[in-house]
């Protein structure tokens, strides 16, 4: 009798089979010591949470200060998502496209066959079953990943709806996601194990014509928690492709006005770009409110009623700390009061947690994320810059009573956006759907220390989804335009906007405040939407007119108001071009309504 024989007859009894014989068969691969089904319980959380504190992965923070709240670091060297490391294996090469890593799926096959082999020994073998998107809806998508890693079932179950009830859904004819990770550090017997067991050989691998995700070699979430961006983002997007929907790199947030109208947005922002943070807005206007619905993923539908439907697939936040402060965003800072897990930020000598940007005053002693000795003279961040905070979404004071709704919320408006210190108005109106779809496809990212008066140097990430395509982009693009074409034969195509927080004087100042005063823009796009608001045509698309958003409210003066939406002929000719060798690059496969849009673009100039 096989040692996986023994383990896998711990299976729950309505387990499909399909998903034992897999679990037995990757446990066939990988060897572990045990298996355990996740069933996604409290006691199972709890359990699991003691077992990493005595492991040591976990150090328990302060509860009077921070209740049920734990502090993981990680291994210096496993910080962030490795683009370098992610593959996208189709069959074929021109179906990945120029902007990401191909394989060919049968020697991947083989290269990862020999990593597994014997890859969890010593270790035990987690099986979460897990839906994306309301247990149920018909929105939703269902996967199985197997992980060897405790911090990475603790942050699926936090992050998904995770364990028995996910499946409960999975029968003979369900489609279901599989999804294999390991840490790739397996155990002799003897052998001592560390608190971040990781591998200097990472591969983050999806075979999106089969569906399957494989991850080796490092625990941080962006590679390890593969419902999210593998799943949600790379996988699905191929599926929606297929099907007919869109999963997008999109927050959602639900806008109320004084006469109580609701609008639901969704906003591609790259990452690092403002996202959480617009999901979470506090307007400064009185009157309205904003709740959150997501802060990261869209999965977006042509409903029944022929609108666009948008559910958040996730179930919590995987948020950037450094930056998140009661000034910036008290919502952010409300969610994570208890039950959260930090990863990489700095201990209090009180055992709470810091990060750059949390308070005004910076604490006199802090124990870094690397675990020495800090003090304000110090030179590194106390908190690494990529530190996250992993929280559910019911603990966010702003989430909207609507957020895991099965039907999801009609979307009346996307919104893209990007971190551009120059040429990007605040806010404008694209003139089409064909026009929007061409502002996602060109969207870049600008580093802030741009030379005044110069173009800067523009990184483009189509649709926020640069590392996060599972297709060919210009594939992506194309299947936005069949949507939008979808839902304009009903009439009933969202509006498409384009915003910029982030445009300096040549000072180097932010001309715009950001965050609470973002919600003018906002309310500028509600009455765009409502027919109130009145616009005039730009080389961006239709902007306010003079006295449609009241900027001296924000405390800007006329002078950076006009700043912010100057068009500077020279600058926006030398973007063209540069727009050029983007799409001369994307290849033959780029849509001729993009290449439509770029010539106008140009000729408004
Ligand atoms: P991912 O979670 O990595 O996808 O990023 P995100 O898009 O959610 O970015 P997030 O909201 O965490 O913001 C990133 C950084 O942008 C933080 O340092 C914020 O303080 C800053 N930021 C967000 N909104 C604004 C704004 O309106 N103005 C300015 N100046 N900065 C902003
Ligand atoms: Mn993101
Ligand atoms: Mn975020």
């Amino acid at each position: 009798m096989t040692a996986t024989a023994t383990l896998t007859r711990h299976a729950p009894d309505n387990a499909d089979s399909r998903v034992v014989d897999w679990v037995d068969s990757i446990a066939e691969l990988t060897q572990p010591d045990r298996i355990v089904w996740c069933d996604g319980s409290a006691a199972e959380r709890q359990r699991l949470l003691d077992e990493a504190v005595a492991a040591g992965t976990l150090i328990r923070l302060n509860p009077e200060k921070r209740p049920n709240s734990y502090l993981a670091r990680s291994n210096p060297s496993d910080v962030a998502r490795v683009e370098s490391r992610t593959f996208i294996c189709s069959e074929r090469e021109d179906d990945a496209g120029p902007t990401n890593n191909w394989a060919a799926p049968a020697e991947m096959r083989v290269t990862l066959t020999g990593l597994f082999r014997g890859a969890m020994r010593g270790r035990t073998m987690y099986v979460m079953p897990f839906s994306m998107g309301p247990v149920g809806s018909p929105l939703a998508r269902l996967g199985v990943q197997v992980t060897d890693s405790p911090y990475v079932v603790l942050s699926t179950g936090t992050m998904t709806r995770m364990g028995a009830d996910a499946l409960a859904q999975i029968g003979p004819r369900t489609e279901w996601v599989p999804a294999v990770h390991s840490v790739g550090a397996p155990l002799q017997p003897g052998d001592a194990d560390v608190a971040w067991p990781c591998n200097e050989t990472k591969y983050i691998v999806h075979y999106p014509e089969t569906r399957e995700i494989w991850s080796y070699g490092s625990a941080y979430g962006g590679n390890a928690i593969l419902a999210k961006k593998a799943f949600a983002l790379r996988i699905a997007s191929k599926i929606g492709e297929q099907e007919g929907w869109l999963a997008a790199h999109m927050l959602l947030l639900k806008v109320t006005n004084p006469s109580g109208r609701a609008f639901h947005v969704a906003a591609g922002f790259p990452s690092a770009c403002g996202k959480t943070n617009f999901a979470m807005l506090k307007p400064s206007m009185p009157g309205w409110t904003v709740e959150t619905i997501g802060d990261d993923i869209a999965w977006m539908a042509p409903g029944p009623d022929g609108r666009l439907r948008a559910i958040n697939p996730e179930a919590g936040f995987f948020g950037v700390a450094p930056g998140t402060g009661h000034s910036t965003n008290p919502t952010a800072i409300a969610t994570v009061q208890s039950d959260t897990i930090f990863t990489n930020v700095a201990l209090t000598d009180d055992g709470d947690v810091w990060w750059e940007g949390l308070t005004e005053e910076t604490p006199s002693h802090l124990v870094d994320w690397l675990g020495r000795d800090w003090t304000p003279d110090s030179e590194a961040p106390a908190a690494h810059p990529n530190s996250r905070f992993t929280v559910s979404a019911d603990l966010c004071p702003s989430i909207a009573d609507t957020w895991d709704d099965p039907a999801g919320v009609p979307i009346d408006a996307v919104i893209f956006g990007g971190r551009r210190a120059t040429n990007v108005p605040l806010v404008a109106q694209a003139r089409s759907w064909e026009h929007g779809v061409y502002i996602g496809a060109t969207l870049a990212s600008e580093r802030t220390a741009a030379a005044e008066g110069t173009l800067g140097e523009l990184r483009r990430d189509p649709f926020a989804m640069l590392p996060f395509s599972g297709t060919h982009m210009a594939d992506h693009w194309q299947h936005w335009l069949t949507v939008g074409e979808r839902l304009g034969r009903s009439g009933q195509a969202p509006l498409i906007f384009q915003v910029n927080w982030f445009r300096r004087g040549e000072d180097g100042r932010f001309l715009w405040p950001g965050f609470s005063e973002n919600s003018r823009a906002l309310a500028w796009m509600t009455e765009r939407i409502e027919g109130r608001a009145d616009a005039v045509d730009s080389p961006f698309g239709l902007v306010p007119v003079d006295g449609a958003i009241d900027y001296a409210a924000a405390g800007v003066s006329r002078e950076d108001w006009d700043a912010l939406f100057a068009i500077e002929p020279e600058a926006l000719s030398a973007e063209a071009d540069d727009t050029d060798v983007f799409l001369a690059r994307m290849g033959a496969k780029v849509p001729a309504a993009v290449m439509r849009q770029h010539a106008e673009f140009r000729a408004r100039l």
